[in-house]
């Protein structure tokens, strides 16, 4: 007797007609039109059966914050590091994990079940740090929080940083972070990445870097990093976030610089929704978008995945834990507009990012944990058209959350002879 049978679910890879069995919280089998006993049946309907949305680069310490102190008025990334500065010395630990929590239940019901999520180290009292430790440890039943040891004020600029940074590896820090284009000078932020990736090495962590998250096309960190990582071997273990420099780069660099990032096995996070907000800032007209090459990158057969890295903070004050929005973004800002184009965006938020977190069990296929997603989409294009409703999650085979699904009671006069009339949306 299975636990859950799934009948007649369509896959992102396209195969309609599909049964998922479950059984202990794995996949068993995975095949058209299976007919077996199980506790519960679930009928797909042909509707879209996704592995779990998955954020790769997200700032939990910050979220749900938005207007404390007061609203970002200028909207730069700048002036948001300093509102970020002034709420600091005024966080309590329990206001950051009630934020948090309350993120983390609007993720799981629009079926988002990974989240890395950077957490300041700057301040060294480390209070961020112990209170997002407490989420990830509250949360593991159903949401995988991986937390990156972020140095917000640069790590050689601030004061105490390496030292901070270090005591929040000890604590149980999962991943190395930086900043580098926010360190003094741009020999100060290459030797940030240098020093940073050596502690990871030593350490044995994987590293994710915020890089260049700026419109100078002579922010270069991203190289420097690139090189550390093949130097030191850390190949598939290092992912550069943002770099939004490469938008504004010199062309004929970024030919050398692209190859170099695919021979290193660098991942790249593009955060569509606060790059196109933040970054162009200092333009008049024509305005930058300021996201990085992202077709182009894939091209060269580089990972690249899309993070939401803020919600209603000093930053941004937009979004609802929804990676669909983050996918609908990235595919018009990149103009991925093609079929396949408009696919390799919904990866970007799914099995791109889950490969960068490493995470185990990931996936559609026998022997992997039964967490999924059921949509109210036929497929991905439709699913990130749509932002579409989530049915059901599921997490190893357990039923975490359910949406009724979205319909729209249209009442007019003198359509198909009806006066009112039901339409799925
Ligand atoms: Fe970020």
């Amino acid at each position: 007797m299975l636990d859950l049978l799934i009948t007649n679910a369509t896959l992102p890879d396209g195969r309609t007609g599909m049964s998922v069995a479950v059984e202990a919280g794995r996949i068993v089998e995975v095949t058209p039109g299976l007919s077996a006993p199980a506790h519960e049946i679930v009928a797909a309907a042909g509707y879209l059966l996704s592995p779990p949305f998955c954020d790769p680069h997200f700032h939990m310490d910050a979220c749900l914050s938005y207007g404390l102190p007061r609203v970002n008025q200028s909207g730069t990334l700048l002036e948001g590091i300093a509102l970020w500065g002034e709420l600091k010395p005024t966080l309590k630990a329990e206001d950051i994990i009630e934020r948090a929590l309350t993120y983390c239940d609007w993720a799981v019901a629009k079926g988002l079940l990974a989240i890395r999520s950077h957490v300041d180290t700057s301040d060294p009292s480390l209070l961020a740090v112990e209170a997002l430790l407490e989420v990830k440890r509250r949360v593991a039943p159903y949401l995988a929080l991986q937390l990156v040891a972020f140095p917000q004020d640069g790590v050689l600029r601030s004061k105490g940083g390496v030292d901070n940074l270090k005591r929040a590896l000890d604590l149980g820090v999962d991943v190395v972070g930086g900043i580098p284009h926010f360190e003094r000078t741009m020999s100060e932020g290459a030797a940030s990445v240098k020093l940073l990736c050596e502690i990871a090495a030593d350490r044995g962590k994987p590293v994710d870097m915020h890089c260049d998250e700026s419109d100078d096309p002579l922010s270069r960190h991203i190289e420097t990093l690139a090189f550390e990582t093949h130097r030191l071997g850390l190949q598939g273990r290092v992912t550069g976030s943002h770099c939004t420099s490469m938008h504004s780069m010199d062309n004929y660099y970024v030919s050398k610089l692209i190859p170099l990032i695919a021979e290193s096995g660098v991942s790249i996070v593009a955060n569509p929704l606060v790059n196109i907000t933040l970054q162009g800032r200092h333009d008049t007209y024509p305005k930058r978008r300021g996201m990085t090459r992202v077709p182009e990158l894939m091209a060269a057969g580089v990972n690249v995945a899309f993070g939401h890295d803020c919600v209603m903070d000093p930053w941004y004050g937009m979004g609802s834990g929804d990676m669909l929005e983050v996918a609908h973004m990235g595919l018009h800002v990149a103009q991925m507009t093609s079929q396949k184009g408009i696919r390799a965006c919904f990866d970007a938020v799914t099995t791109n990012a889950a490969k960068l977190m490493h995470l185990q069990g990931y996936g559609l296929e026998p022997g992997c944990d039964a967490s999924f997603v059921l949509l109210q989409a036929r497929d991905p294009i439709e699913a990130i058209r749509l932002r579409a409703n989530r049915l059901k999650v599921w997490k190893k085979g357990k039923l975490l959350a359910e949406s009724a699904p979205a319909a729209s009671m249209l009442h007019l006069p003198g359509r198909n002879g009806a006066t009112s009339f039901t339409r799925s949306l």
